[in-house]
């Protein structure tokens, strides 16, 4: 097979950091070439140079033989390299065909945008592709599974031969991400070329041809799939072997209620119910997971309790009322929150790395003279979380954009597990992490909760993640809590099984 691009020598430096750091690899056309690596090892940062994001320090590209140079994201899309960013690159407010054709409308009359040829064009790709939305709905009202889809479609409809897919499994609930495959697949039997990255090795294993592994900007190595596994991959990539085994009590709790809620009804964007009269509550030093199929009423009850959604039924934390709409109070009563959406809820991306850190605990912890912020604290603290979480960052002043990913997630996990909180909900916790740090964060928990007597509140779409870590686990689905098991007796079937509403999916 050709190669269809070449990667030579290509270097970026940020300040002194050299993000990518003589970069070089081959990618075969039809192939999916999977790059792998650490939170920070310079994945992203290769990609947005391949798609004309990031022009590179120095280093050459070569695109079918040819040397090319881009200056930004429409030259690489015109030579036919198109990205779906990590983070989605979506205009809310705008329809689906607006967001797919922005920045590439086809004219017709020198000055009218041709809607109705574009209209057509996306169509086409809908049907030969298998996607399936309505171009006329607002983007914000689409799953994230149909918004990645269109992000896929937008990159086809500036005729892409190259697809750099950075980490789109993680944002996908585990029952999605077959699906994604699929269209992997139909992409490359079109004779595409597809880069993808992820964290998980499994999927690495099914679905990629050969594999570059880069580590502190370098490249470490580059495999065949064939003959790779987990532990090779691992070691490769963090020069270890990672068992992610957890040490840990599972017990059955009964001590007393940290977190309580009774008939607690929410509802959801659409006007539904989203949360059904559910009865639920945490106990002191437990670990109780709630899991579900992405859409079954987690946002919604996870808004409720956080207080940033109306509800009716009753809240209490530490045996006292939960005022409605009010997280400020939620966060002097010592709740940590942890979201699944790291970059709109979880941080302030144009702020340093000291306000994203004390972000939350800073009326209670920071306050300095009544009215002013003690930063000096604020900067101790937040070099105490970069170290302890292994945030790699290059000085507390820079912005939080400037992180990668996963390095962002550590800091706002390090940031709600450091503030002395007793009940911590958490979502999604490992979303993007490597498996080195997976392991230590998981750890982490345990350790709060064993020693500290944390209460932790795990919503999470990985039922080995919930398995691993909880002492009793609730499922939920359409709004409902179908079960409720201990520790001793998880059972993967039987908790999918609920997860689909008890329904036999085969019937
Ligand atoms: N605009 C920027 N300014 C300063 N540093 C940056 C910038 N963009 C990236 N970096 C740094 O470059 C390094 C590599 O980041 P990159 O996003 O490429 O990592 P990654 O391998 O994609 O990690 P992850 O798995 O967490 O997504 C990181 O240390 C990051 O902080
Ligand atoms: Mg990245």
């Amino acid at each position: 097979m050709d190669n269809i691009l070449e990667v030579r020598n290509i270097y970026k430096y940020y300040g002194d950091m050299a993000a990518n750091d003589d970069i070089s690899l081959s990618v075969k056309k039809g192939s999916i070439h999977a790059i792998i690596g650490e939170n920070g090892a310079g994945k992203s940062t290769l990609m947005n140079i391949l798609s004309g994001v990031v022009e590179p320090t120095n280093g050459d590209i070569i695109l079918n033989g040819k040397k090319r140079a881009f200056k930004n994201a429409v030259d690489a899309s015109t030579a036919g390299i198109g990205m779906v960013q990590q983070e989605f690159m979506l205009f809310p407010g705008l329809s689906v065909l607006e967001n797919i054709i922005l920045g590439d409308e086809p004219v017709k009359n020198k000055f009218f945008m041709d809607l109705s040829k574009s209209e057509e064009k996306i169509k086409s790709i809908c049907k030969e592709y298998g996607f399936n939305f309505d171009l006329y709905a607002n983007i914000d009202d689409l799953p994230v599974v149909l918004q990645q889809q269109v992000e896929i479609v937008k990159v086809l409809f500036r005729e892409a031969e190259i697809i750099i897919l950075d980490e789109p499994t993680a944002v996908l609930p585990p029952q999605e991400i077959e699906g994604l495959f699929k269209a992997m697949r139909f992409l490359i039997a079109q004779g595409k070329t597809i880069l993808f990255i992820t964290h998980k090795l499994k999927e690495v294993l099914e679905i990629s041809d050969t594999i570059t592994v880069m580590k502190l900007g370098k490249v470490v190595g580059h495999i065949d799939t064939k003959d790779a596994t987990e532990s090779i991959l691992t070691n490769m990539m963090v020069g270890r072997n990672v068992m992610l085994q957890i040490e840990k009590n599972p017990k059955i709790n009964k001590s007393r209620q940290v977190l309580s809620c009774e008939n607690l009804t929410v509802i959801g964007n659409s006007g539904n119910e989203k949360v059904k009269n559910i009865s639920f509550s945490l106990h002191e030093g437990e670990i109780l997971g709630i899991v579900g199929v992405a859409g079954n009423g987690q946002a919604e009850l996870v808004e409720a309790i956080t207080g940033t959604r109306g509800y009716t039924g009753s809240i209490k934390m530490d045996n006292v009322q939960v005022k409605q709409l009010d997280s400020r109070s939620n966060r002097f009563a010592g709740m940590g929150y942890v979201p699944q959406d790291r970059n709109i809820v979880g941080s302030s991306p144009e702020s340093n790395l000291v306000d994203n850190s004390i972000m939350g605990g800073h009326l209670k912890r920071f306050k300095k003279y009544n009215y002013l912020m003690d930063y000096q604290e604020g900067r101790r603290y937040t070099n105490e979380i970069i170290n302890k979480y292994k945030v790699k960052a290059q000085d507390y002043n820079d912005f939080a954009s400037s992180l990668s990913g996963g390095n962002l997630q550590k800091l706002i996990v390090g940031r709600e597990f450091s503030q002395n909180n007793h009940v911590l909900i958490i979502e999604d916790p490992v979303r993007g992490i490597d498996v080195g740090a997976i392991e230590f964060i998981w750890n982490e928990i345990v350790r709060q909760v064993e020693e500290e007597k944390v209460s932790v509140l795990l919503i999470t779409y990985d039922l080995n993640e919930a398995m691993t870590l909880s002492d009793r686990i609730l499922v939920i689905y359409d709004g409902e809590i179908r079960t409720e098991l201990y520790n001793a007796d998880f059972d993967e079937r039987l908790i999918g099984f609920n997860m689909l509403g008890g329904v036999n999916k085969d019937e």
